[in-house]
Parts: C-alpha cells; structure tokens; sequence
C-alpha cells in the first residue's frame, strides 16, 4: 500500500475482548499484505488450541491469534516459493489467522490432496506437528509402555493414532469414558479415568495436565523411564518430592517439550499424506460457523469438547 494511502477494512477478523463469557468478537480489518515470503490465504476453516484460550485470558495489546488455517490461496507468495494462486491449503502462521484472509509463510504452508477438507485440515497444524514431534523426542516406541494424560484433546488424539501405528503399547487418560471412546478405537491399548488405574511401570510418561496429576504420572515411570512434560491444561503447577522417586522412577529423565520450532511444512506435509492415505483420522469434536466462536473457545476451554474444534468461514466440508 502507498504510504498515505487509506487503509480499507475489506475483511473481518475475531479480535480478543479480554471477557471470558465472550473472549472473541469481530472487528472490522484490512487484508494483510503478504511479505515476499508470504501467500495470501482466503481462510475458510480455522482451529482454536488450548494454549490460544490460555492467551485470551489476559490478552497483550494487538493480539491476533490463529496459527492453523485451511483455504484457498488468492495471491502467491512473490518471491516465486510455495504452491500456485488457486492451490487448496493449510498452514501454520505464527498469528493472526482467525480472520477471512491470512498472510502464511510458504514454509510453513502445503497443498492439499482433493481428498482432505478444509475442516480436517484446519485441524492439523498445531496439535498434529505436536503429536509428530512428541512421537520423535519419545524416541523408538515399538513395543514400549506409553502412559498419556490430557488425552481426549486435539494432541491426545493425533498422538494415540501416530504411536499405536509405530507400534506402542498406550494407556490414555481421560475424563469420561465418552471422552476416551474414539482413543480405543484408534489404538490405545487401555482407557483409564483415574491415574491410579493406570497400570505401570511405563518406559515414557507424556504428561500435559500439571497440578497433582505430574507426580502421580510421574510415580508410574519405571526406573530410568522418560517423563516427557509438555503442558499444563490445569493452570495447576506441579509439586515434585526427589525422595519420591526412590519409590519407582529412580534415576529418571524429566524432559521439557516445546514444540515451536519453525518451518513447519515437512511435518505439515507427513500429517496431510498420513490423512489422505487413511492412516491418521483427525479427531474434530465441534465443527461451528465462526459466528459461534465465542462459544466454541469457551466450551474447549471448559473440556467440553472432543479433539479439535474448528470454525468455519461461508461453510466448508
Ligand atoms: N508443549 C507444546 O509444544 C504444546 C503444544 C500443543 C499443546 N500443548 C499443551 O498440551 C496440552 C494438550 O493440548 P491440546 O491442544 O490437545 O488441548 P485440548 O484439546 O484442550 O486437550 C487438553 C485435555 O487436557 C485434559 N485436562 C485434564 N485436566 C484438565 C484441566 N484441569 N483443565 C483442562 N483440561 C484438562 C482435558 O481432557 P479431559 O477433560 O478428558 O480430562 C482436555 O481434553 C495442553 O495443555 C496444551 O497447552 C503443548
């Protein structure tokens, strides 16, 4: 745009209100002008992470979430990288991505197969690439005892899938039954609802729940086992007890698991070919128009729903 020039609000985008009866509303926006690197995206299904509802409870000046977008490229990146105007698309923006038009980092974006929808899509990114990068910082999970606690959500999911496919032996923790029932099916080898029910020792512990729930994950570790913490769903921190770990996990690894590390689109392009191959079924709770958003965040952020929650844009399969 010209310096000067008046900027035009051509799109709409949910932009935070710090209440958390109604965290999002709409405001009137321009489309983003893509940087060289950059295509830009008719967003037509996005989905909401916990991590993004933890950052609209006191959200910073000008924030702008969105990090998994699925749509329809209206303008190529101009440095000649990522797919064509007209590709079908999803990525993984480092922000601003819950609006009708989204500039995306082309390495961070992949086409899509004809049979993958914009809705799966959008369920992808984020707690897709974590279930991927969890499943390589376990290491070689063939044959071993996996413990997952938080695991009816939109990573818990993924994960189940990918490590009962590579050959791991999982115990998922949920809520509910209801909550665990899709986890059977896609692998998970037992269900519980209660850490004391979870038979170990395990070789690895993924734990993302926090509060009392990491030294009672913890406790179920065999000897020299791996703790992979990735998460704090609770908001609860967690109290660790070293004489504790004579009782089992002794000489244990506690790792702390980030999963940012950009580009994105390798592992972008592993979940979406897994996808179309029929090897991984993204889990989608709650499909809504995003006039509903306000609710939807709400509703996963008080574990009311299932795997993903994704919104859509002018309808999407
Ligand atoms: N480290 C990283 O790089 C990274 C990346 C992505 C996500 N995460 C974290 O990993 C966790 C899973 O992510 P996600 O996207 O799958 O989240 P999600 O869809 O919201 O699932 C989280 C699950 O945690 C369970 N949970 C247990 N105790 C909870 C509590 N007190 N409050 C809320 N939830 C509770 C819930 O299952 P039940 O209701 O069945 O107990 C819920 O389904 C989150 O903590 C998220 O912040 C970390």
């Amino acid at each position: 745009m010209e310096e000067g020039a008046a900027c035009i609000a051509d799109m709409k985008r949910l932009t935070p209100t710090g209440d958390p009866a109604r965290p999002v509303e709409f405001q009137a926006d321009s489309q983003p002008p893509p940087a060289p690197g950059e295509a830009l995206i008719r967003v037509e299904a996005f989905s909401v992470n916990r991590g993004e509802t933890f950052l609209l409870e006191d959200p910073a000046l000008g924030l702008r979430p969105g990090k998994d977008v699925a749509g329809l490229v209206v303008q190529a990146a101009a440095d000649g990288s990522g797919p064509p105007a007209g590709a079908r698309v999803v990525g993984h923006p480092p922000a601003a991505g819950w609006a009708e038009y989204a500039a995306v980092p082309t390495h961070s974006l992949v086409a899509l197969q004809e049979s993958v929808g914009a809705v799966a899509a959008a369920g992808l990114p984020l707690a897709g690439i974590t279930a991927l990068r969890l499943l390589r910082a376990a290491g070689a999970v063939a044959g071993r005892r996996l413990l997952l606690t938080g695991a009816s959500g939109g990573v818990g999911h993924y994960f189940t899938e990918l490590a009962a496919g590579a050959g791991a032996e999982i115990t998922a923790v949920t809520a509910t039954p209801e909550r665990g029932a899709r986890l059977a099916e896609l692998g998970a080898a037992h269900v519980v609802h209660d850490l004391a029910d979870a038979a170990g020792p395990f070789d690895v512990v993924l734990e993302s729940t926090g509060g009392a729930a990491l030294p009672a994950a913890l406790a179920r570790l065999r000897p020299e086992g791996t703790l992979i913490w990735f998460g704090q769903a609770s908001r609860q921190s967690a109290t660790l007890d070293f004489f504790s770990f004579f009782d089992g996990p002794q000489n244990a690894r506690l790792r702390h698991f980030h999963y940012a590390r950009a580009p994105y689109g390798a592992d972008l392009e592993t979940l979406v070919r897994l996808v179309a191959a029929g090897r991984l079924h993204p889990e989608i709770g709650r499909v809504a128009d995003w006039s509903d958003a306000a609710a939807v965040i709400v509703d996963l952020r008080e574990r009311r729903i299932r795997g993903k929650a994704v919104l859509t844009i002018g309808g999407s399969r």
